[in-house]
């Protein structure tokens, strides 16, 4: 069905593509449309950070930012959903173009800039929305906000977002946001995990649940980088890692149109770095806390690539504009 839509969607620019794909997927939802439609994965738990999720194939961080759809893309059968980056005050993001399809090489490149209506309205839409299922809240810090004071924002969308988050990722890896990636430094994010855990403790005292925590990394990171954010992971009693994020890198997209666009790169390109990021975490972590794969899964068995890496849930965004919902069906049925 969706190779039906995909020519008309490529034909527009890509954020406009994305805003009207959002729209119709809604609409059919409320329409009961997408039940017809959507060919549902079997059930295939997974117990992991404490939490039970229907089945491993997670949405991505990202696609629905302001979490104004999550009951259209629960409804294709994702086994669990991960909504924002959201910041503390709603901003922007960058100027438009900031996305861009690469459809040779079945990649997206964007600079989007955390572009939200800001956590309460975020959490206006939680509220709002029927799903029951595992909910992500993906955090983030407003542009205007320093990187030395970047803790604030952080622990203030924790404490926003906390009371309606299966978990929480602190995203610390997106290339869009100046310095944002210094927090991945060892000194940055000693000093970052040390207060956003203990906000965790006193938020879960305070409203009797335990929230997880998650950290999502980005693939540019270099050996010794990966082995001191295990290390650290680990020291502060983190509940889990996602990997990754979007690259910087470049490689065999350059010479493609849109291919040297400043911004993050996913995608196929981004595949084989993703997956040994995941798999050196795995041999850092040994099984102290899970890592949701995510990056470049196009297909069923790229999916299990990442459970093989070591990941125990993995997550997926390019894939899905450019296999479709279909997609999530497949990569259930490789992971049983
Ligand atoms: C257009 C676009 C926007 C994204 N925005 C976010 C974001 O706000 N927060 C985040 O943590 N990751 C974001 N990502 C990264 C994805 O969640 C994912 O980590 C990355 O794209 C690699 O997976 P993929 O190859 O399946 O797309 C974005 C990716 C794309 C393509």
């Amino acid at each position: 069905m969706y190779s039906l839509f995909r020519p008309a969607l490529f034909a527009l620019d890509a954020e406009t593509a994305h805003h009207a794909s959002l729209d119709a997927l809604k609409t059919a939802h409320c329409l009961g449309a997408l039940s017809m439609l959507v060919k549902y994965p079997a059930d295939d738990p997974r117990t992991v950070m404490g939490l039970t999720f229907p089945n491993p194939v997670g949405l991505a961080a990202g696609l629905d930012k302001n979490g104004d759809c999550i009951d259209g893309l629960a409804a294709l059968g994702f086994g669990f959903i991960e909504i924002g980056t959201v910041t503390p005050l709603p901003q922007p993001g960058n100027p438009r173009p900031r996305l861009f399809r690469l459809p040779e090489a079945r990649a997206i490149i964007n600079r989007m800039g955390f572009n939200n209506d800001g956590v309460d309205k975020l959490i206006e839409n939680v509220k709002n929305s029927k799903y029951k299922g595992i909910l992500g809240i993906n955090i983030g810090k407003n542009a205007t906000t320093s990187i030395e004071k970047a803790a604030d924002d952080y622990l203030t969308c924790l404490r926003k977002v906390y009371a309606n988050a299966s978990y929480v990722t602190i995203n610390i890896s997106s290339p869009n946001t100046k310095n944002l990636r210094q927090l991945q430094g060892s000194d940055e994010l000693d000093a970052l995990l040390v207060q956003l855990k203990a906000e965790q403790q006193r938020l879960a005292d305070m409203h009797g649940k335990y929230v997880p925590l998650t950290v999502k990394v980005a693939p540019d990171l270099d050996n010794k980088q990966i082995k001191q954010v295990a290390a650290l992971l680990i020291k502060h009693r983190i509940d889990g890692v996602i990997a990754t994020n979007t690259t910087l890198a470049r490689d065999g997209v350059e010479h493609l149109s849109h291919g040297n666009e400043a911004g993050g790169l996913s995608g196929a390109p981004v595949r084989e770095k993703s997956t040994a990021v995941i798999r050196q975490l795995a041999a850092e972590l040994q099984g102290v806390l899970p890592i949701i794969g995510v990056g470049g899964i196009l297909s069923g068995s790229d999916a299990a690539e990442k459970i093989h890496a070591g990941a125990a849930l993995v997550q997926i965004y390019s894939g899905l504009i450019y296999r479709g919902p279909s997609l999530i069906g497949e990569c259930c049925m490789a992971l049983r």
